[in-house]
């Protein structure tokens, strides 16, 4: 019997959902502060099973009580970001958002894994982690899969071949400073840096960078939500199947990659326990310098959050 919660019913919540309604998820409830919200979602969602083809429990509330015992809770309550704004602006009104939400799980879900997806990312993930008193490794944010996604497809679409068939590695804060590794990027198999010009796979570096801002520009109101749903879904998978899978995420560095104490976004293997172990990897002096800029942007984000919140 596994059971999921999706914090927040709006758009990468509700798409969220979707998606891992159709990885054979018992029960799935999905919670929002707006009356009705949630309940429409999850009664459309239903209508959609017979010809989706899942069989899941679909329940939409207002109660956070309704998240007992689920193996694993998304988080993606909060605001998005508009034209303009950068990850970082949300982060007033989102760690309040936060700290209500991990206090929920703790309370009525202490045992589970939660993924979180709100903004800014590395610097929520703190703020869940220290709101819920969670065991380090159960607190794991969605980005790495995210803006893997991205460089994999923008890949696949220059090399006109099968997007699956690219594996990418995207390391680093969920932001500007992101750092995909053209080094651990490859097409079935055969290394990225043998297939395509250092200057182009830089534009495609690049792209990665601004995937999110390219939307958010034209889409005006809001952000990205079907890729991250699916990626959000992805690490549910590995996480309720016990998977083990091999993915970057954002978890809580004690030492790895010569950081401490923050999230950020490493190699991790996921399953039943959420971050099962953080995968070191060699980097160059170039990648380690650019992850360590990376590391020193979430770190500005950590102060900036100190300065207005402290747990409890
Ligand atoms: P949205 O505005 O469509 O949905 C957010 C939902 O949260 C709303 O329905 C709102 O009523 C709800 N909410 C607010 N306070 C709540 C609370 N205390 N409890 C329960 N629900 C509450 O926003 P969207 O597009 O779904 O984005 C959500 C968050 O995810 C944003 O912070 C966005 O920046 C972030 N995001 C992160 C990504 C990542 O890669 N980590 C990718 C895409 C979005
Ligand atoms: C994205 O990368 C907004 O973080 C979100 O699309």
């Amino acid at each position: 019997m596994s059971k999921v919660s999706v914090i927040g019913a709006g758009n990468v919540g509700a798409t969220a959902v979707y998606y891992i309604a159709e990885k054979n998820i018992d029960e799935i409830v999905m919670v929002d502060v707006v009356e009705g919200l949630p309940q429409s979602k999850a009664i459309d969602f239903l209508h959609a099973a017979p010809l989706r083809r899942y069989n899941a429990t679909i329940i939409g509330t207002n109660d956070y009580a309704d998240i007992a015992d689920s193996d694993v809770v998304v988080l993606t309550a909060g605001i998005p970001r508009k034209p303009g704004m950068d990850r970082m602006d949300l982060l007033k009104t989102n760690v309040g958002i936060a700290k209500t939400a991990a206090q929920a799980i703790a309370r009525y879900a202490p045992n589970a894994v939660t993924v979180v997806v709100s903004n800014p990312l590395d610097v929520i993930s703190m703020v869940v982690l220290r709101e819920g008193g969670f065991a380090l490794k159960r607190v794991v944010g969605m980005a790495g899969i995210l803006d893997a996604t991205r460089f994999r497809y923008f890949i696949a679409s220059k090399l006109n071949v099968l997007p699956s068939d690219v594996m990418a590695m995207v390391l680093g804060g969920h932001g500007d400073t992101m750092v995909p590794l053209p080094r651990y990027t490859s097409v079935g198999g055969f290394p990225l840096t043998e297939l395509m010009p250092a200057a182009e796979i830089e534009q495609l570096v690049q792209r990665t960078r601004s995937g999110g801002a390219e939307i958010v520009n034209y889409l005006k109101k809001g952000s990205a939500y079907y890729a991250p749903g699916a990626s959000a879904a992805k690490m549910v998978e590995a996480i309720v199947n016990d998977e083990k899978r091999l993915c970057a995420a954002s978890a809580y560095l004690r030492g790895e990659y010569g950081h401490s104490d923050i999230f950020l976004g490493v190699p991790v293997l996921l399953g039943r326990n959420g971050v099962e172990k953080i995968v070191e990897l060699d980097l160059l002096p170039n990648e380690q310098r650019e992850l360590d800029q990376s590391a020193a942007a979430v770190r500005e984000g950590v102060v900036t959050l100190e300065s207005f919140y402290s747990p409890g």
